[in-house]
């Protein structure tokens, strides 16, 4: 579904992502992890269309990312948000369906209709009323997540959503995930690596590189910060 080809990229003369070979399947769950600064975000941003890579091809199901970016998913990271927000929990869904507001700034009623049983998924029905600004930050990034999910994506993209929520907050994302398995392929950007050992089917170290890993091939130094391989201890 996601084929990169030897795909560089730099924001300026130093390169950020270099010989990048990947490919992704339907419905694979992918977690994506490294240092700081190694290129995850841009590595997302590159997928989604928002970069160019300065060199090779990325591929998403036959297409290229500008024009795949209908059927994608972006869930950013959330770290803080004014209280005073003045948007319901609704109204920050329903953004997810821009390109269907009508010319007298309303959505179409199945639009709404969605929008609402995705909100029952997520399990926040009851607060759809509520100013997102007054939510708790892993209610924040289950509405964040139901935006995404709007458009009916082929492919979710999700960066740090666990950054700056509470541990329970942090299990209801991963249930939430959970039940999308299946439905879509996910990559998520984390440094939570013993959560997203349990939860991915695969892992890629970014830095520079991408490393593609099994889960039983990570080494339990990774979550250390110490990304070697097992061979190098051997
Ligand atoms: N808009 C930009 N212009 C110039 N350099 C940038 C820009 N965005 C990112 N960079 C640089 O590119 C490198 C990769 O950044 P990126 O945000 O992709 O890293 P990351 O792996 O997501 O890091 P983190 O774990 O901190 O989120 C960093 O050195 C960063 O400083
Ligand atoms: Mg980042």
């Amino acid at each position: 579904m996601i084929v990169l080809e030897d795909v560089s990229f730099g924001y300026e003369k130093t390169l950020v992502l270099e010989n990048v070979n990947l490919s992704i399947k339907n419905h694979e769950l992918v977690g994506i992890f490294g240092p700081n600064g190694g290129g995850k975000t841009t590595l997302l941003k590159l997928l989604m269309g928002f970069l160019k890579p300065t060199r090779g091809s990325i591929l998403i199901s036959g297409t290229s990312p500008k024009a795949a970016s209908t059927r994608i998913g972006y869930v950013p990271q959330v770290t803080r948000f004014d209280k005073q927000f003045p948007l319901s929990v609704l109204d920050v869904v329903l953004m997810g369906a821009l390109s269907k507001l009508t010319p007298w700034g309303t959505y179409p009623s199945e639009v709404k209709k969605k929008a609402r049983e995705i909100l029952a998924q997520v399990g926040l029905i009851d607060k759809e009323n509520q100013a997102f600004g007054t939510l708790s930050g892993g209610q924040a990034q289950r509405t964040l997540i139901a935006r995404a999910l709007l458009s009916n994506p082929e492919l979710l993209l999700l960066d740090e959503p666990t950054a700056s929520i509470d541990p329970a907050a942090e299990e209801d994302v991963y249930q939430l995930l959970n039940s999308l398995k299946g439905k879509m392929a996910i990559l998520m950007v984390t440094h939570d690596l013993q959560s997203i050992l349990h939860w991915a089917g695969r892992l890629l170290c970014v830095r520079r590189t991408v490393t593609s890993y099994l889960p039983s091939e990570l080494c339990s130094h990774f979550a250390l910060g110490l990304y070697h391989d097992r061979s190098t201890l051997q």
